[in-house]
């Protein structure tokens, strides 16, 4: 499965992927999946969202156990984030038939369109659609970097955008969702184990900041003369680093734009994106505020014009403790072999899960990542890992579906 994936959306100069939503790879990776459910004589489904889902059983039937993540990418991402967790519920399913157990519920793997939001934005816009956390005048709203729109995009792709929303139908079929994830931390490194569970994922979310100044010649204009918003920008970035250290909170400005972009011009506008994240929501409100607070002081100061928005954010998750301990009993004293208990643990990172844990019992695997490194072509995971993650996603998926 690796081999056939690994060539499709990987850039030949950075050697990480960039599978954007609704793009040729975006296309490819699809096209991988229909391939994989096919050969095990599953029952391939897109939804309205365009989300795919394989099918063992009957879909109808509800009460369904399904496992899956997503398959695109952030900008140079890793081969892991999301794939691995594809990769590993084809794998399982593989492995639950060679141990010869008899399904008692239906059983799906899905494959979540434009989890990372890597093109419009907007993280996890298959599950938000579905679970209507994500209006669909807002997602048809919704625009990439070059102004294509969503709509557009999905026509482009041979999908139907008039066809989205929401899917409580469908949501209700389902009975458990498990998602397997790499790890995008050391915790499990550290505690030495190759599997753990997630606890809770911490609130977070994305604001766009607009500094307007005035467009000027880099020659001939004097520094006193100049209202310049990269100097406001670059003030802002320092702020959110230290209101986070002070916070305890993750604050990153990672994505900018820059008009006129010259090398010779005064920028009129900086437009940076801040990612925020915080274990508990009172902590992400503070820093974010304090951000936007320094934010505003400097551009007064310095006579720039801004504009915060809001564009995404996705409040903290608890997972259910029932699934959960579920989880934790039965891979005690499974195959992974440390003899302890399959440590649980929260991350600050964003899931399809997370989003579908408001309207279905969900729970994550973690599988351990040596050095932690995410979101970057050095993500890795050791095989031997992987391999316990199958083991692990079987033995749920065996004690969840097969009774
Ligand atoms: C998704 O990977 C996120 O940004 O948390
Ligand atoms: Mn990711
Ligand atoms: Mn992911």
């Amino acid at each position: 499965m690796w081999a056939e994936l690994a060539p499709i959306g990987r850039h030949r100069d950075s050697g990480g992927y960039r599978r954007y939503a609704w793009t040729g790879a975006d296309g490819d990776c699809r096209d991988w999946f229909r391939a994989q459910a096919e050969a095990r004589g599953l029952t391939l489904e897109t939804d309205r969202n365009g989300n795919q889902w394989a099918w063992l059983g009957d879909p109808l039937a509800g009460d369904a156990v399904v496992t899956g993540s997503h398959l695109d990418s952030v900008p140079d991402g890793g081969a892991f984030d999301g794939p691995l967790g594809v990769v590993s519920s084809f794998a399982a399913l593989d492995e639950l038939r060679r141990r010869g157990v008899e399904f008692t519920k239906p059983l799906a793997i899905t494959n979540f369109g434009d989890e990372e939001g890597a093109r419009f934005g907007l993280a996890c816009v298959g599950s938000r659609l579905a679970a209507g956390q994500l209006t669909v005048e807002a997602a048809h709203r919704l625009r990439d970097a070059e102004g294509v729109t969503l709509p557009q995009a999905m026509a482009a792709a041979g999908y139907d955008p008039d066809a989205i929303g929401p899917d409580p139908e469908r949501l209700a079929r389902i009975g458990a969702f498990v998602e397997l994830h790499v790890e995008q931390g050391r915790a499990l490194d550290l505690t030495g184990d190759p599997v753990g569970i997630a606890s809770a994922i911490w609130p977070h979310g994305r604001w766009r900041f607009d500094f307007r100044g005035e467009a000027n010649h880099a020659g001939t204009t004097r520094l006193t003369d100049r209202r310049d918003p990269m100097l406001t920008y670059a003030e802002t970035v320092l702020a959110a680093r230290r209101e986070a250290e002070l916070a305890g909170a993750l604050a990153t400005f990672g994505k900018i734009a820059v008009e006129p972009n010259g090398v010779n011009a005064i920028p009129s506008l900086v437009r940076g994106w801040l990612d925020s994240r915080a274990a508990d929501q009172d902590t992400l409100d503070t820093v974010v505020a304090a951000v936007e607070r320094a934010a505003r002081e400097h551009a007064e100061r310095a006579g720039i014009d801004l504009d915060v928005v809001r564009e995404s954010f996705t409040p903290v998750v608890e997972f259910q403790h029932a699934l959960r301990d579920e989880l934790s009993t039965l891979l005690k004293g499974a195959a992974h072999g440390t003899g302890r208990p399959v440590p649980v643990l929260g991350t600050g990172a964003g899931h399809d899960a997370g989003i579908l844990s408001a309207s279905v019992p969900t729970a994550m695997l973690f599988v351990r990542n040596p050095t932690g490194i995410s979101h970057s072509p050095a993500e890795h995971a050791a095989e031997d890992d992987c391999v316990a993650g199958v083991t692990a996603l079987a033995d749920v998926l065996e004690g969840l579906a097969c009774r």
